[in-house]
């Protein structure tokens, strides 16, 4: 689009947004246009179909400040439908916006819609990914960069440069053959690799890397410091994170600002995200590697699960050789993995998003209203399917997105008794959520009775995450609570055979989804939402049903068709369309 036309679109898409009561006129707005489709890659060396943004794998950054209201036009040009959802952004009182199917009808094929939403209150790094079908396997990712307001200090000082890196595990079949083999009740097996930043590994051993691989190389001053944000945006492997010869200072995790501390490296789980200050102090003698291994298994079987960049010096003397770093050795011990995370305290005394301090939130001091204790197995069969479950409930997501039938007040659609603490026997499939209340102060434990680690990510908010351990929780666990420090933050990871409990303030309206991070769980049915509303008739709790709203599934007949041309020209005229519908929103407007 022409820069001029751009400009006056924004004005005019402000306007319009204002007449209806969207958008605060002082927050400035940031567009994107995203055209999704289809391109071919070779990350491992297998030639695959992978879901590209505007043609670029990974996806272009979203980068914003706090307040900023987020506009994205997304083009469908996939052969399924599609939603974007925006992992960690809390979207307030706006789940209208969140892109997974408990809110929103799917993108048809060939349409495109536009996401618009205020990034209220915080600060810090996120990721978007598409949501349905497994489509995550394939990319669609990409990283989100939140800045704080100038007004607002930062407990550290302004990097030297701000890169994010997105790392995950990696399959060479395409997410459609995925998909066939989770209906059809396999296992995934053993993933081919670690992408970073949709590349594949540095060929730091010919053996294990064949030649040809396109691989990342960061490339760094000596003597600066960088703010790296690395995004866990894979399938379901954990991964060990670490910078051959450099110290990661943590500083940041999905919104919160930690106490800063070093480590040699650190174990990341499926959909978490944390910034790292990295100094570049070592001599340049050569490059350093940057490497995301496979964590929790066996190594000698696992060694092709190892993502390996390169970290260059802009006066290197040469390649990086040797061995990789090594990771942890602990395969004996399993607390220490733990032990690390309990560790990683919130900084109280500095503000995030706004000035007044972290800590300034006593969420220790609130009572809890009620407990959900969510429990996840391994896979069972239910009606001849290979399922999983949370508490016995295997989620089956209806046709009606279950806010848009409340906003119709369609009944049938789900039911609101998903149960607090008892496990359904036997395991059935279902759409029960949970009723929480408004206000309120929910105390959930993810309860973990799978053999691999597993995270778990709540929509809408962040949590306190108070404690973890191996065992049964009961409630005398709750004298082992961080009450004082815990970071808040959207992704929890629970061990197997253990526990994570985590406390959140339900203050965010809407209905909202508690998932599994870890693809294959989720896809085969570890998840609920939660449904909070406010009884009072009020309609500054929640925004409104947005104008652009898709219907689908029984309010399929209110949806108008989209005039959706297959070359670029309709579009153009489409947009000519809107223009001139603009321009009549505004001329009703200065009328009144
Ligand atoms: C979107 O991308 C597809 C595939 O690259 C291309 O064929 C199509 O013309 C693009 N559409 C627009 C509106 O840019
Ligand atoms: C991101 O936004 C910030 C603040 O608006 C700006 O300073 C920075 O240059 C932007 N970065 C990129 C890569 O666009
Ligand atoms: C589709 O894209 C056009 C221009 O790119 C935009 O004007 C229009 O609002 C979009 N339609 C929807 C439903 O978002
Ligand atoms: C905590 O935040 C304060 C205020 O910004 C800062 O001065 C201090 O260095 C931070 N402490 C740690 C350990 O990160
Ligand atoms: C490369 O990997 C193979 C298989 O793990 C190993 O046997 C060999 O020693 C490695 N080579 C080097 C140079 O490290
Ligand atoms: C972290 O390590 C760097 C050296 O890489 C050192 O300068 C710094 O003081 C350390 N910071 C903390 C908080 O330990
Ligand atoms: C640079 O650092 C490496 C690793 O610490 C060391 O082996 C090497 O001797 C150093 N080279 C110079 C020129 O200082
Ligand atoms: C890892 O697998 C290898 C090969 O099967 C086996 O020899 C080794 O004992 C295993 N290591 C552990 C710690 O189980
Ligand atoms: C929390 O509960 C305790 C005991 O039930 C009660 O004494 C206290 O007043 C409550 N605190 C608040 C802030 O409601
Ligand atoms: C849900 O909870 C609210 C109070 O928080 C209560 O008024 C309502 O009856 C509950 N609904 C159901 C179906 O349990
Ligand atoms: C946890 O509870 C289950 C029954 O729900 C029991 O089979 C298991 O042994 C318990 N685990 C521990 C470590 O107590
Ligand atoms: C899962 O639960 C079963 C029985 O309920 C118990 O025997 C088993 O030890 C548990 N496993 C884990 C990893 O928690």
């Amino acid at each position: 689009m022409a820069p001029m036309f751009r400009t006056v679109t924004s004005v005019l898409l402000c306007v319009s947004y204002l007449f209806f009561g969207f958008c605060s006129a002082d927050d400035p707005y940031v567009f994107y246009d995203w055209n999704v489709s289809y391109i071919t890659a070779s990350p491992l060396g297998v030639q695959q179909q992978v879901i590209a943004v505007n043609g670029q794998f990974p996806g272009p950054i979203v980068n914003a400040t706090t307040n900023n209201n987020l506009v994205v036009n997304v083009l469908n040009n996939l052969d399924e439908p599609l939603l974007f959802t925006w992992n960690g952004i809390q979207q307030r009182r706006n789940s209208w916006q969140d892109g997974v199917l408990g809110t929103n009808c799917p993108i048809p094929p060939r349409w495109n819609w536009t996401y618009q939403f205020q990034l209220k209150d915080q600060i810090g790094s996120f990721f978007y990914f598409p949501s349905l079908n497994f489509q995550r396997a394939a990319g669609g990712f990409g990283g989100i960069v939140l800045h704080n307001r100038l007004v607002i200090p930062v407990p550290f000082d302004k990097p030297d440069g701000d890169i994010t890196l997105l790392i995950g595990d990696w399959y060479n079949r395409d997410h459609t053959a995925l998909r066939k083999a989770l209906d059809n009740g396999e296992e995934l097996g053993m993933p081919d690799g670690v992408l970073m930043n949709g590349k594949g590994p540095y060929p730091y051993n010919s053996t294990l890397v064949p030649a040809g691989i396109d691989y990342e190389t960061i490339n760094v001053q000596p003597g600066k410091t960088y703010r790296i944000r690395v995004h866990h945006v894979g399938i379901s492997t954990s991964l060990n994170f670490r910078i051959q010869n450099h110290n990661l200072l943590l500083v940041e995790t999905e919104g919160s600002y930690t106490m800063k501390q070093n480590y040699s490296s650190l174990d990341i789980h499926v959909g978490q995200s944390y910034s790292f200050l990295v100094t570049m102090d070592q001599n340049a003698s050569s490059d350093y590697y940057i490497v995301a291994s496979a964590r929790f298994v066996n190594e000698s079987l696992w060694t092709r699960v190892t993502g390996v960049a390169i970290l260059h010096y802009s006066n290197s003397m040469g390649k990086a050789t040797g061995p990789l770093p090594k990771p942890p050795d602990d395969y004996y011990y399993k607390s220490f993995s733990m032990n690390q995370a309990r560790f990683i305290r919130r900084n109280l005394s500095t503000g995030a998003a706004r000035p007044n301090p972290q800590g300034s939130f006593m969420y220790g001091r609130i009572n809890v209203t009620d407990t959900y204790v969510l429990k996840n197995m391994p896979p069972v069969v239910i009606d001849g399917k290979r399922r999983t479950t949370f508490n016995g409930i295997s989620y089956s997501a209806p046709e009606t997105p279950l806010r848009l039938a409340d906003q119709f007040e369609l009944t049938g659609i789900y039911k609101i008794d998903f149960p607090t603490r008892t496990f359904v026997q036997p395991p059935r499939i279902g759409t029960s959520i949970i009723n929480a209340t408004y206000k309120g102060f929910l105390e959930i434990i993810f309860q973990n009775n799978d053999t691999t680690v597993q995270s778990f990510h709540m929509d809408g908010y962040a949590f306190f995450v108070v404690g973890m351990d191996y065992g049964n929780w009961t409630e005398n666990e709750r004298h082992q609570y961080n009450n004082w420090d815990a970071v808040s933050r959207s992704t929890a990871q629970v061990f197997p055979g253990a526990w994570t409990a985590v406390l959140v303030a339900l203050d965010n309206v809407g209905v909202w989804n508690i998932r599994a991070a870890n693809l294959d769980t989720w896809y085969l049915g570890t998840e609920t939402y939660v449904k909070i509303i406010n009884s009072e008739i009020t309609d500054r709790t929640e925004l409104p049903l947005p104008d652009n709203v898709l219907y689908c599934g029984a309010l399929a007949s209110k949806q108008k068709q989209q005039d959706h041309g297959t070359s670029a020209a309709p579009v153009a005229g489409r947009r000519l369309k809107v223009f001139a519908l603009m321009l009549l929103f505004v001329a009703i407007a200065i009328l009144f």
